[in-house]
């Protein structure tokens, strides 16, 4: 064995893909309703995802950000149309290292403008990632255990309780950071009223808001970013995950303001937003921005036969869905996958379905019948 043994893996080697399915060293096909966790945003083997690969490795893979670099400046621009309002953006190559952008970018900020207002409101059960930043916001002992110290600063709040953000903000308070539905969390979604609660906070207190997008963003829920759906204007949001399409990039977008506190030299990474990513991310933004109407109809159609199973509660958005079934959901991961169907457990009990945005109804009835065979064992 050479290997940390840091993942708990699944016996399963899966050598190919196509569409949403993936195949195994023994020729074993699988219906992928987990797309590599809300990555593989366009399925696998897509014709133009790969055709932009071979090209762009062909012309150029990577340069250094010591120069100018027009793939990032096309894909900036793909991004921002999206944005609420003028914003910039920086690329990096995780969900994690677009966080710790984030956290620093709040702090730089703040200092800049001579205020000592370091601490973000974070929420319990969220998930920002693994580096010491990005851990230290995400309100979960569980992943903390054995790391400790923890990076200062962060106050945790509970999700749709506005009194708890009330008292977690004080007058070192630079901002708020949250994902709109938690993702690792179990898939938990924020009401309505909450986030409007939470922008008037953020308004009234001149706090900025962060939403993490790493999950959500990229067409997941519907809308390009799932903040959409609410009436938020966030100053920063992070994005990861379905932004390569299977390759590694992360992005912070900020409000342009806020953006110029990452001076030269402030910030950097070696291989974020290399020519090769960029020129895929470059297709990906494409054809996702294509699919949202599709992303919905499929979506609701998938929650409502998840609804119809009668085995617990169903959550979530678009294609980020979650089955809570009140009892330890692993074994029943393990068996849906021995009948040729990926999907994941998180938060103990809670089944959770991120397919590609390509997925079909007919495979959301193929999926639906491993599941009720499979819940019913
Ligand atoms: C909401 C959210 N933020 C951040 C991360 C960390 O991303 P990465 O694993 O790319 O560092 C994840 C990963 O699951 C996530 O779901």
């Amino acid at each position: 064995m050479h290997l940390f043994e840091n993942y708990r893996c699944l016996p399963v080697r899966f050598i190919r893909g196509e569409g949403v399915y993936l195949y195994d060293d023994k020729g074993k096909r699988y219906l992928d309703f987990l797309a590599g966790i809300a990555v593989n945003t366009l399925g696998y083997a897509d014709p133009d995802l790969t055709e932009a690969i071979c090209l762009q490795a062909k012309r150029l893979i990577h340069v250094s950000n010591l120069f100018e670099n027009p793939w990032q400046e096309e894909v900036a621009k793909e991004l921002l149309e999206e944005f609420w309002t003028k914003g910039r953006v920086f690329f990096c190559n995780s969900g994690a290292e677009a966080n710790e952008a984030a956290i620093k970018l709040v702090r730089k900020y703040w200092r800049d403008r001579g205020e000592d207002r370091y601490r973000i409101v974070v929420f319990k059960n969220g998930f920002h990632g693994r580096t010491y930043g990005s851990l230290s916001a995400t309100a979960q002992p569980k992943f903390h255990e054995g790391f400790q110290p923890m990076l200062e600063g962060f106050d945790w709040a509970d999700l749709n309780d506005i009194a708890s953000v009330e008292k977690a903000v004080n007058d070192k308070t630079g901002a708020i950071m949250l994902e709109v539905i938690q993702g690792e969390g179990g898939v938990n979604e924020c009401t309505e009223e909450f986030l409007k609660e939470l922008q008037d906070i953020c308004d009234r207190k001149n706090l900025l808001l962060v939403i993490d997008e790493v999950q959500t963003g990229m067409g997941r829920t519907g809308r390009f970013f799932a903040h959409q759906h609410y009436k938020l204007n966030p100053d920063i949001v992070t994005l990861a995950k379905g932004l390569g399409g299977g390759l590694p990039i992360g992005a912070v977008i900020a409000r342009e303001e806020v953006a110029l506190s990452m001076g030269p030299g402030s910030h950097g990474s070696t291989f974020g937003g290399n020519p090769l990513v960029c020129e895929v991310s470059k297709v990906v933004i494409r054809k996702v921005k294509r699919l949202l109407p599709h992303v919905e109809e499929v979506g609701s159609y998938f929650k409502e036969k998840l609804q119809a199973l009668k085995a617990g509660k169903v959550k979530g958005r678009g294609l980020m869905l979650g089955l809570d079934i009140g009892r330890d959901c692993s074994e029943v991961v393990k068996k849906s996958l021995e009948r040729g169907l990926v999907i994941n457990c998180t938060a103990g009990s809670v089944l959770r379905f991120l397919p590609p945005l390509i997925v079909e109804k007919k495979h959301v009835d193929e999926a639906i019948v491993v599941l009720e065979e499979v819940l019913s064992l």
